[in-house]
């Protein structure tokens, strides 16, 4: 089969053309990659220039009260796209539920960094999931995934029918080929892919290593700013979806579709990665994670977590996120007589974090770059002995909190441990010691400190 590489988005060299962004969170974007490919005035002309097939893709129902839309005007519609299929086995990929008798899922965990090996791994089979939450079939909750990439997909494409998936790099620099354009993606930025949308992942500089979230329910959105005004968190400007970048590819290709936790495999003739022109505001998206402006205490005290969302996905409960994105950065510590690092807590909501890089000011040891904690729901934690005698005998002036880059997956769900992160990841074993040589300071006597 001839493969006609006659399409901007790959030149010569067969390298992608270098990509570029539209900005702003959730607009309603328009782009074409060939002059007069997007129709004006109407979504749905009776012939398309070039060609072109038109086609929506909805993220929402129809009758939602905020739309989410993109029409796409396409080399083939994409049923050209999609064959009979068969379904396939990636026993990594986990989806909820996914419980397991013989893990115990209830404790408190942390994990070093799950390591390389020789195995060449793609963005499908380096998936390694570490707990998941809700179901999958009635799209609630989410799962929590480590991925391992050594090597592009090659005439190889995925879309998940399940789930809008956050990704979070930690090593590495990644590219995501999509049917709406290129998104290159490096450590302290993050990606949005949204449901639906075909991708193919290459490496740019490997081996990678990152963190998703693939998230079962609604969309991500910026969250709720209340008295905080207009500006400060992450702000809408800096959000970035691509130009619009299409192949003209005539290839064997595959393309694996994640559908109610299963995978299924259809062969067809061509690259999908077909989409012209596209307009709408369902769409792929990245952030520069350096560009959150973190908020907190300036005098005393220490605020709720929550003060770092970078993004929420509601759940059917107002103020209870099926998945909150939360970022601890670098940010200044200037609390007067405040106990300044996390307090000790228990949480409804449970709490899966990753360290991008540096060294998180609750636990000084052991949550190195790459590695994961978890604390499940309800279940206590807080400062390592450690950081509770630093932060309580430290003397308070301004202080930097400098290096240090962690986040969050917060979700309003249990988080089940996947085989794999109970029998397979680097588990700690030690990691409730943190706390064992917590003393008891109390013997009655006021005023004692
Ligand atoms: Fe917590």
């Amino acid at each position: 089969m001839k493969d006609a590489v006659t399409s901007p988005l790959v030149q010569a060299d067969g390298s992608l053309t270098n990509p570029g962004y539209m900005p702003g969170f959730g607009n309603d974007f328009e782009t074409e990659a060939l002059p007069g490919a997007l129709p004006q005035g109407m979504n749905s002309p009776q012939k398309c220039n070039y060609g072109l097939y038109g086609e929506q893709l909805s993220g929402t129902a129809f009758t939602d009260v905020r739309p989410e839309r993109t029409w796409c005007y396409r080399i083939r519609p994409s049923v050209k796209h999609s064959h009979r299929y068969e379904k396939v086995d990636l026993p990594h990929f986990r989806s909820a539920p996914d419980i397991h008798p013989d893990v115990t899922s209830l404790g408190q965990y942390r994990w070093d960094p799950i390591p390389h090996t020789d195995e060449p791994l793609t963005w499908l089979t380096g998936m390694r999931t570490m707990t998941t939450a809700g179901d999958v079939n009635t799209q609630v909750g989410m799962a929590s995934h480590v991925y391992l990439v050594t090597e592009s997909m090659q005439d190889e494409y995925f879309f998940s029918a399940d789930s809008e998936m956050l990704v979070v790099p930690q090593e590495g620099r990644l590219r995501f080929a999509t049917e709406l354009g290129i998104i290159d993606l490096e450590p302290k930025e993050i990606a949005i892919i949204p449901r639906g949308l075909v991708y193919r992942v290459e490496v740019l500089d490997g081996p990678a290593r990152g963190f998703v979230c693939e998230n079962y329910g609604q969309k991500f959105e910026l969250p709720g700013r209340g008295p905080i005004g207009a500006n400060c968190m992450a702000n809408p400007r800096d959000f970035k979806a691509p130009v619009a970048a299409y192949e003209d590819r005539e290839v064997p290709s595959t393309v694996t579709v994640k559908w109610c936790g299963q995978f299924h495999e259809t062969k067809i003739g061509q690259s999908p990665l077909d989409v012209v022109a596209w307009h709408g505001n369902y769409a792929p998206y990245k952030y520069d994670l350096r560009n959150y402006c973190p908020v907190g205490a300036i005098l005393f005290d220490h605020p709720d977590p929550s003060i770092f969302t970078v993004l929420t996905a509601p759940s059917g409960q107002p103020g209870t996120a099926n998945i909150d994105f939360v970022l601890f950065r670098e940010r200044w510590m200037v609390m007067e007589d405040t106990f300044r690092p996390p307090w000790y807590h228990k949480n409804i909501m449970s709490e899966m974090m990753g360290n991008i890089y540096g060294e998180y000011d609750a636990k000084p040891q052991g949550f190195v770059p790459g590695g994961v904690s978890l604390h499940n729901m309800m279940l206590p934690h807080g400062p390592d002995r450690e950081a509770f005698e630093k932060a309580s005998n430290a003397n308070l002036g301004p202080d930097k909190l400098d290096n240090t880059m962690s986040f969050m997956f917060e979700t309003r769900f249990p988080q089940q441990l996947t085989q794999f992160a109970g029998k397979e990841a680097p588990l700690q074993d030690d990691y409730i010691d943190c706390w064992a040589d917590m003393e008891k300071k109390f013997d009655g006597t006021p005023g004692k400190k």
